[in-house]
């Protein structure tokens, strides 16, 4: 039986930092399933789906197929066999995903594909619904979350260093509407597992957020 690590939270929080890191150390497999939905996004936006055309996406949803490989422990995502890894990351695809994650037909085909993942590997995955819809039985599962201040802070930092020029008021915002689409949607919002590890990493930094999460494992495990 494959042993499976549930990191769930809201954008920013710092997730797949921490969880590539606990995978590293534990010599487990880091899944971003965020990665996923956005790779969905980027077909139904090259396709030129709305994203408010749940008909259109539901039927285009059967022509999809969302491969994952690891390169030297590296997750590639592959839409229809062209790697689109590179182009996950940008803002026009994380607001796609956004919208279209709400969707059952979207959420059933990549839920599918993230049980197979978790059943055949001793896995660390990231997302939004891994403790409470993809793996209800993990063996640990952690809700990870940060002030909105800070994860703005974090993603202004990250943009600035990369020269791309933003604002910070904007950021929060952007934010602030993330978390709420995400935590109000119909089809498995975001939400604390009754049974997950509640971990604030506001004031914490990247080791430390992994100690626990390494403690707590042990402790379940002991
Ligand atoms: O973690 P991320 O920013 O890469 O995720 C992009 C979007 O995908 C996010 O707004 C919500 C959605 N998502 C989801 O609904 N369920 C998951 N398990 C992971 C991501």
């Amino acid at each position: 039986m494959s042993i499976n690590i549930a990191i769930d939270g809201p954008a920013g929080a710092g997730k797949s930092t921490i969880a590539k890191l606990v995978a590293k150390k534990l010599g487990f497999v880091y899944v971003d399933t965020g990665a996923m939905y956005r790779a969905m996004g980027i077909y139904f936006m090259k396709k030129g789906i709305s994203p408010d055309d749940e008909a259109s996406i539901g039927k285009a949803c059967g022509d999809v197929d969302i491969s994952i490989v690891y390169e030297d422990g590296v997750q590639q995502v592959f839409l229809n066999r062209e790697n689109v890894t590179g182009l996950l990351r940008t803002e026009d695809a994380g607001k796609m995903a956004s919208a279209v994650s709400g969707y059952l037909s979207v959420r059933e085909k990549l839920v599918e594909l993230q049980q197979k993942l978790a059943a055949s590997e001793n896995v660390v995955m990231d997302g939004r619904d891994i403790g409470t819809v993809v793996l209800p039985k993990a063996d640990l599962k952690v809700y990870l979350t940060a002030s909105v201040e800070t994860r703005a802070k974090r993603r202004f930092l990250e943009l600035t260093e990369k020269g791309i020029p933003c604002n910070i008021k904007e950021i929060e915002k952007d934010i602030e509407e993330r978390d709420y689409r995400d935590m109000h949607r119909e089809n498995s919002p975001l939400r604390r597992a009754e049974d997950a590890v509640y971990l604030d990493s506001s004031d914490m930094d990247i080791n430390q957020v992994a100690e626990e999460i390494l403690e707590k494992l042990k402790s379940k495990e002991g």
